[in-house]
């Protein structure tokens, strides 16, 4: 059975005193800290928002041993590969939308740097487009399905992208499959029920009077839905 990770997106966070937010988080019971890299350029943008990038993630992997899951909302991930791997990242996730011509070498240098290679996809992509990523002889090992456009936290949470997680979760029983985008205490069963075990949440968690509350209600609902199942 696949683990329950919880993961709060630090994009919701006090970026001014990241290390003591990150530091909280863990205290409240986060296993994964999610940090979302976006890069806003004039004319070739994934996302219209600019956020944290590899000085930050080195920042704080100097006040941090949690595993730092990235999210990677860029066009040209392979040149974060490097950078993200000497800063201390732990997991790399990036758009199959921008790696069609060149996910197998990203999953060879996301390896060879030590990380733990995800892909993600946003709401329009089929969830077919990840197949041969998962099939292939070195596959990625995590997917992360958006469960919003991405780009802000704070978004409602889209429930018809649970199919995508149950017909991955039936062709892939042990495979760590996250949610990212609308979850808190509201939407967590659906995408527990639909077999997601990686949950990402930042305004939910953050905006909560008692986060630890929070984060232990998903955790719950993710374990009861695979007592069920
Ligand atoms: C959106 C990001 C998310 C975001 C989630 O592009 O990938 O990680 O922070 O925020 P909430 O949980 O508020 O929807
Ligand atoms: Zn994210």
């Amino acid at each position: 059975m696949v683990k329950p990770k919880i993961a709060p997106s630090m994009l919701s966070s006090d970026f001014a005193n990241l290390a003591s937010e990150a530091e909280r988080m863990i205290r409240c019971g986060a296993d994964w800290l999610h940090m979302d890299i976006m890069v806003l350029s004039l004319f070739n943008h994934f996302v219209p928002n600019l956020t944290i990038g590899a000085p930050v993630i080195e920042s704080l992997r100097k006040h941090t041993e949690a595993y730092l899951d990235c999210h990677l909302m860029v066009t040209n991930p392979l040149d974060y590969v490097e950078p993200l791997g000497k800063a201390g990242a732990s997991g790399f996730t990036f758009h199959v939308e921008v790696s069609k011509d060149n996910w197998r070498e990203l999953v060879q240098k996301i390896k060879s740097k030590g990380m733990k290679p995800g892909v993600s996809l946003r709401p329009g992509t089929p969830v077919e487009e990840v197949y041969p990523l998962l099939d292939d002889e070195n596959p990625v090992e995590m997917v992360l399905v958006m469960t919003v456009e991405p780009g802000f936290g704070g978004q409602k949470f889209m429930p018809e992208m649970m199919d995508k997680v149950h017909t991955l979760r039936k062709k892939y029983p042990s495979l760590d499959i996250e949610v990212d985008g609308g979850l808190g205490p509201s939407t967590i069963d659906l995408a527990a029920a639909a077999g997601a075990n990686c949950i990402v949440a930042g305004s939910s968690v953050f905006g909560a009077p008692d986060p630890a509350h929070v984060i232990s209600l998903m955790r719950k609902s993710v374990e009861s839905a695979q007592t069920i199942s």
